[in-house]
C-alpha cells in the first residue's frame, strides 16, 4: 500500500489556493495515486453546519476559534485521518495554519491558546507539506467580490494575517512559501517543482 501523504493549502483570501490544490489533486490522480480532496471549515457533514454559523454569525474571536476546531476535530477523526491511513493522499483547502493566522495574528487570540487546543484536536496529526500562497492583501480583495463576513473583514486585517503566515512559515520546513501574485501557470510551476523536489511522486 502507498504511504499516506497530507497536504494542506493556505493563503489569504482571493491568493488563488483552491485553483492550485485541485492542480495538486490532478497531478497525484495522473501518478494513480487516490486523492481525498476536502477543505476547511466544511469538510464533513457536521462541518457545513458549523460553517454556516462562521460564516455569517459576528462572534467573539475566542468562540470562533473554537468553532473552528469543533469543525477540524469532526474532520480529523471522520475523514482526514481515515483517509491518510488507507494510503491516500489527502488534499486540503486551509487546515489548522488557518487558525493560527486567522484567529491568531488576525483577530489577537492567544497563540499559546491556539496551540494548547490544537495539541488536543490535532492528535498529533500534522501536514507532511503546506502551501502558503502570497499575496499583498490589496491584490486579493480585488480578486473577491467579499462574500461572507470573514472576508469583509478588510485590508487591515488581512495583511495581519498575510504577515501571520509569514511569521510561521519560518517555524517549519514543512512550509513552502509560493509568490502567487503572478499567472496561474508560473504559480503551478513552483509548486509542481516542491512536490516533485520532495520525492512526494514515486
Ligand atoms: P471560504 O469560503 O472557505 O474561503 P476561502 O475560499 O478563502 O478558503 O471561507 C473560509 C473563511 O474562513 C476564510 O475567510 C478564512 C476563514 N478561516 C478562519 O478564519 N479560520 C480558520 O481556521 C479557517 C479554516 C478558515
Amino acid at each position: 500500500m502507498s504511504r499516506g501523504i497530507f497536504i494542506t493549502v493556505e493563503g489569504i483570501d482571493g491568493s488563488g489556493k483552491t485553483t492550485q490544490a485541485l492542480k495538486i489533486k490532478k497531478l497525484f490522480e495522473t501518478k494513480g495515486r487516490k486523492v481525498t480532496f476536502t477543505k476547511e471549515p466544511g469538510g464533513t457533514k457536521l462541518g457545513a453546519k458549523i460553517r454556516e454559523i462562521l460564516l455569517y454569525e459576528d462572534m467573539n474571536p475566542v468562540s470562533e476559534f473554537l468553532l473552528f476546531a469543533s469543525d477540524r476535530k469532526e474532520h480529523i477523526q471522520s475523514l482526514i485521518l481515515p483517509s491518510i491511513e488507507s494510503g491516500r493522499v489527502v488534499i486540503s483547502d486551509r487546515f489548522h495554519d488557518s487558525s493560527v493566522a486567522y484567529q491568531g495574528f488576525g483577530r489577537g487570540v492567544s497563540l499559546e491558546f491556539i496551540e494548547y487546543v490544537h495539541d488536543k484536536v490535532l492528535g498529533g496529526i500534522l501536514p507532511d507539506l503546506t502551501f502558503i500562497f502570497d499575496l499583498p492583501p490589496s491584490k486579493g480583495l480585488e480578486r473577491l467580490h467579499s462574500r461572507d463576513r470573514i472576508e469583509r473583514a478588510g485590508l487591515e486585517f488581512l495583511t495581519r494575517v498575510r504577515n501571520g503566515y509569514l511569521s510561521i512559515a519560518k517555524t517549519s520546513d514543512r512550509f513552502i512559501v509560493i509568490d502567487a501574485g503572478r499567472d496561474k501557470e508560473s504559480v503551478w510551476k513552483d509548486v509542481e517543482e516542491e512536490i516533485l523536489k520532495r520525492g512526494l511522486i514515486v
